[in-house]
C-alpha cells in the first residue's frame, strides 16, 4: 500500500502572520500517521519560519520551484541545495502556472527535477492539460509528453524517489474539477506509462490529484485506487478544509482499506 501525500501549496499567499496562525492549527489537528505523509510549500521567503514553527512535528516542508543549476549568476533563482540546507524535504516542480507564466518547458522542468534530487529533495512534478488539450482529445498527448520528458532524461528509477501530481489546469482555482472518473483516467495512464518502463517503480509511485480539492470532493477522489493524495492549492490557505482532506486522505489509506 502506498502512504498517500496531502501537500499544500501556498503559491503567492500568506504572511508571518497568518502563515503562524494556520501552522498553529495544523499542528494541532494533524498528529501524524502511518496512512498519510503532509506537507506545506508556502512562499520561499516564508521557508525558514515555517520550518521552524513546524520543528519537532509531522509536517514537511516543500519549496515551489527550484533551479535547474546548482548555483552562480541566475538572480531571482534558489537552488535545491539551498532548499534542503534549510530543512526542506520536497519541491514542486514544473507547475502549470510556472509552465504558463515563466514559459518553462518539459525539458527545463526534467532538468529541475533532476537538480532536485541531486539535492536530496523529492521533487512534485505536475502535469496536466489545458481545457482546450481536453476538448481536443490531446490529454493523453500532454501529459506523455510532460511525463516522458522526465522519463528520459532521468530515467525510470528516479520515479523511485518522486511524486506525480495530474492537475488539469482547467480545474486549478477555477472551481470545476476533474469527475472521480476523469481523473482515475488519467491517474491509470501515469501510472501504465511509467510501468512501461518498470512496473514496480510504477507500483510504488504516488501521483496526486490538484485541482479544486475541497474538503467535501477529497473522500470520492482519494478512494480510487490510483490516487495517492493530492496538491491543494486554495484549500490548503484554510486550516479546517486543509485538515479535513488531510483526513479524507488518512481514512482512504486506513486501517480496513485493502
Ligand atoms: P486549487 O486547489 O486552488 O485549485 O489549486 C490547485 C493547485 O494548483 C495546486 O498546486
Amino acid at each position: 500500500m502506498r502512504k498517500a501525500l496531502v501537500a499544500g501549496n501556498w503559491k503567492m499567499n500568506g504572511s508571518m502572520a497568518s502563515n503562524r496562525e494556520l501552522l498553529s492549527a495544523l499542528k494541532e489537528a494533524i498528529p501524524g500517521s502511518d496512512a498519510v505523509d503532509v506537507a506545506v510549500c508556502p512562499p520561499a521567503v516564508y521557508l525558514p519560519d515555517v520550518r521552524a514553527q513546524l520543528q519537532g512535528g509531522s509536517i514537511a516542508v516543500g519549496g515551489q520551484d527550484c533551479s535547474d543549476e546548482t548555483s552562480g549568476a541566475y538572480t531571482g533563482e534558489i537552488a535545491a541545495g539551498m532548499l534542503k540546507e534549510i530543512g526542506c524535504e520536497y519541491v514542486i516542480v514544473g507547475h502549470s502556472e510556472r509552465r504558463a507564466r515563466q514559459r518553462e518547458d518539459s525539458d527545463w522542468v526534467a532538468r529541475k527535477f533532476i537538480a532536485a534530487q541531486a539535492a536530496g529533495l523529492v521533487p512534485i512534478l505536475c502535469v496536466g492539460e489545458q481545457l482546450a488539450d481536453r476538448e481536443a482529445g490531446q490529454t493523453e498527448a500532454v501529459v506523455a509528453e510532460q511525463l516522458d520528458a522526465v522519463l528520459d532524461q532521468a530515467g525510470v528509477a528516479a520515479f523511485e524517489r518522486g511524486v506525480v501530481a495530474y492537475e488539469p489546469v482547467w480545474a486549478i482555482g477555477t472551481g470545476l474539477t476533474a469527475t472521480p472518473e476523469q481523473a482515475a483516467e488519467v491517474h491509470r495512464f501515469i501510472r501504465d506509462r511509467v510501468a512501461a518502463r518498470d512496473s514496480s517503480v510504477a507500483g510504488g509511485l504516488r501521483i496526486l490529484y490538484g485541482g479544486s480539492v475541497k474538503a467535501d470532493n477529497a473522500a470520492g477522489l482519494f478512494a480510487l485506487p490510483d490516487i495517492d493524495g493530492g496538491l491543494i492549492g486554495g484549500a490548503s490557505l484554510d486550516a479546517g478544509s486543509f485538515v479535513a482532506i488531510v483526513n479524507a486522505a488518512g481514512a482512504a489509506r486506513g486501517p480496513g482499506t485493502p
